[in-house]
């Protein structure tokens, strides 16, 4: 249930005011204690235990003048008194102290009590004599078992990408024991099908989410064919929310529901894109989408006009008008020198571009580099490098658990899952909130090998790893005590004519185009997310150049790079390039668009451009004060 954060305040005084007034001052208030032994150890379920400890409440009012420093020496007393060791003040509550025998360190969790009883006879009877004593109360060591923590699945312990003694994690383990897993969340998977029946994933399937777009019917079981290999989708769908059980290991959020979107086996069409993107968009909250155009260092291509608006239909009415999370994996075709900004989906504003790090936290070999890179997660890299170990089918010879997912595919699903566990400890943040809390909480890595750029509002980011590498502990603490952001605004600049030749003989073409302070105030633009910038030019060689976008803080956007592959002679067609690296700095100056043309003989013409700002009424100040 979505409440507004003024209400939940507002409930938590009521129920405090509540308990102060209807419970009497000399009952038992509920006071754990535990001592350290309990946190060291690994911990098993063990039977509540009497320790020689009390919580004492001493007579403040009456005896002493409220005076915190008397009071202490008072309690120092009344402890010597009933042959007991003052500690100190328990927590915040006043006139609360504990009280231990000197036994106390000498108990452990194993020895029962058996001398106890004699001890706890003699004492409690002091303190019941005690003039100065209100009431008091025996701690009691209490079972509290770190949840679910115990996993059985036979393969948790590969799941290195969960748990890694290096630090190389998605650092979740702590999330989980917070009880956050992801519970009344649901994640699409966009994929070649969900083995729905899998004994990983039956138990948190959901049926009401899931469809079939390749045959037109509710069950998207994988099909097995001659080309075999449609175990895609349902490996995605395992590190999301595969089951804690007997079977191989857990997904990121095991007590979410994950649906399947059967697309990819079979023909693609915008139309169907835009179908799969909308999908039961009340019930799915996030999709997760590990595909996208070629990967071949040669493809310009995105989303066409339907499943565009489909993507922004999803971001302004799904989830209830918090809109859709959308994931997408930035591409595998680092190897053709393929770059992310050539990846409609990727330049999407719409989307959370997610790319991927080894497990040492370096690039891996297939992975792209891009301006609208939002964060990294891990997956595989080159060996000895470990995969992602997760679900598999059990169709066609699949063993139901695979060591060996890969590539960026790997990554977004963990990025959805991580969302998934945002929206459990703030069902009300708004995709716009996602991504800035993601912009926000991602952290360097791979700091010798990638270069690293700090921009003007503050914000390190790199085209290899966008913002940085996914935290779960850092996103969901920022995402419980998140104030949802401003609505958007945005500004478009007319279209730019320019029609000036590109040539390899002349280094390289310098457009300019000044946006001025009143057109962003008068909108309260005040500081940038995404940047836009389409362009249209004719070339005789694509891939000869290299493109970049300069903002006016002068932070520089790579939004094209050479790619040998790319020959071809469509050059751009009104393509929108888009970068994430001006989030959080002021909209007004001058821009520069500058196009180098790294070939020699060919020569071309930038036609026109044009910018599409968008951002929030937040002020610079605003976002370092949330930082
Ligand atoms: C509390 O007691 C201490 C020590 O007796 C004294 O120095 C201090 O002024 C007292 N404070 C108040 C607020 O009465
Ligand atoms: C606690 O245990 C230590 C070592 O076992 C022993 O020397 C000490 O006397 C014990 N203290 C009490 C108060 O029983
Ligand atoms: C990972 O989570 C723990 C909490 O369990 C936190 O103390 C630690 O700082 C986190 N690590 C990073 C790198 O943020
Ligand atoms: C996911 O599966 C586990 C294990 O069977 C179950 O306890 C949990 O309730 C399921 N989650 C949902 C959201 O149904």
């Amino acid at each position: 249930m979505c409440v507004h954060n003024a209400s939940v305040q507002l409930f938590v005084l009521l129920l405090l005011f509540y308990y102060f007034i209807q419970v009497p001052p000399t009952s038992a208030l509920y006071l754990d204690f535990k001592p350290d032994e309990m946190e060291s150890q690994n911990l098993k379920p063990i039977k509540p235990q009497g320790t020689p400890s009390w919580a004492v409440k001493i007579h403040f009012n009456s005896v002493f003048d409220s005076n915190r420093t008397t009071l202490d020496d008072a309690a120092d007393q009344i402890a010597k008194d009933v042959s007991l060791i003052n500690v100190g003040q328990v927590g915040e509550l006043f006139g609360h102290y504990l009280f231990l025998h000197e036994t106390y360190s000498n108990v452990t969790i194993e020895s029962e009590g058996t001398n106890l009883h004699d001890l706890q006879e003699r004492i409690e009877r002091k303190l019941t004599e005690h003039k100065h004593i209100a009431w008091f109360n025996q701690q009691i060591i209490r079972p509290r078992v770190k949840r679910a923590l115990n996993f059985q699945d036979p393969e948790y312990m590969y799941q290195w990408h969960l748990h890694n003694p290096s630090g190389m994690d998605i650092n979740v383990t702590s999330v989980w024991e917070n009880g956050i897993t992801g519970k009344g969340v649901t994640v699409s998977v966009i994929d070649d099908g969900l083995e729905w029946s899998n004994p990983d994933i039956l138990d948190n399937y959901s049926k009401e989410g899931s469809w079939d777009l390749n045959s037109n019917d509710a069950d998207p079981l994988p099909s097995v064919d001659s080309k075999g290999q449609n175990h895609h989708g349902t490996r995605c769908a395992g590190e999301i929310a595969a089951v804690p059980n007997t079977v191989c290991g857990v997904g990121v959020a095991y007590g979410a529901k994950v649906s399947g979107i059967r697309a990819l086996d079979g023909p693609m069409t915008d139309s169907l894109e835009a179908t799969a993107f909308n999908k039961f968009m009340q019930i799915n909250d996030i999709y997760s989408c590990s595909w996208g155009p070629d990967d071949d260092g040669e493809t310009v291509d995105g989303p066409h006009p339907l499943a565009k608006a489909a993507l922004q239909h999803g971001v302004s009415a799904g989830r209830k008008g918090y809109g859709n999370i959308f994931v997408v994996a930035s591409g595998n075709g680092g190897r053709y020198e393929d770059n992310c900004n050539f990846d409609g989906y990727a330049n999407s504003i719409y989307t959370i571009t997610v790319g991927a790090v080894d497990e040492r936290g370096h690039m891996p070999f297939y992975a792209e580099e891009c301006a609208s890179m939002l964060a990294v997660t891990f997956s595989s890299g080159q060996s000895p490098q470990r995969s992602i170990v997760t679900t598999d089918w059990t169709l066609d010879g699949g063993t139901g658990c695979t060591m060996s997912h890969t590539g960026t595919s790997a990554a977004a699903p963990l990025a959805a899952g991580l969302v998934a566990l945002m929206l459990e400890a703030r069902p009300c943040l708004t995709w716009r909130d996602v991504q800035h809390i993601i912009v926000m909480t991602s952290t360097l890595v791979d700091e010798g090998n990638s270069v690293w750029f700090v921009n003007k509002a503050g914000f390190h980011h790199s085209h290899q790893h966008g913002f940085g590498l996914l935290n779960g502990w850092r996103m969901v603490n920022a995402a419980k005590v998140w104030q949802n952001v401003p609505w958007m605004t945005s500004f478009a600049t007319p279209t730019i004519t320019e029609e000036q030749s590109i040539s390899a003989q002349t280094s390289s073409l310098l457009v300019s185009h000044e946006v001025a302070n009143n057109d962003v105030e008068e909108i309260e633009l005040y500081t940038l997310e995404h940047v836009q910038v389409i362009v249209s030019l004719s070339h005789a060689q694509r891939g000869d150049l290299e493109i970049r976008l300069i903002c006016p803080s002068g932070t520089t956007s790579v939004i094209a790079s050479k790619r040998k592959k790319d020959t071809s002679v469509a050059g751009f067609v009104d393509w929108p390039f888009s970068t994430v690296r001006c989030w959080g700095e002021r909209p007004a100056g001058i821009w520069q668009l500058k196009v180098i043309d790294h070939g020699s003989t060919n020569s071309g013409i930038l036609h026109h451009w044009k910018l599409n700002l968008y951002g929030s009424p937040m002020t610079s100040n605003d976002l370092r004060l949330r930082r």
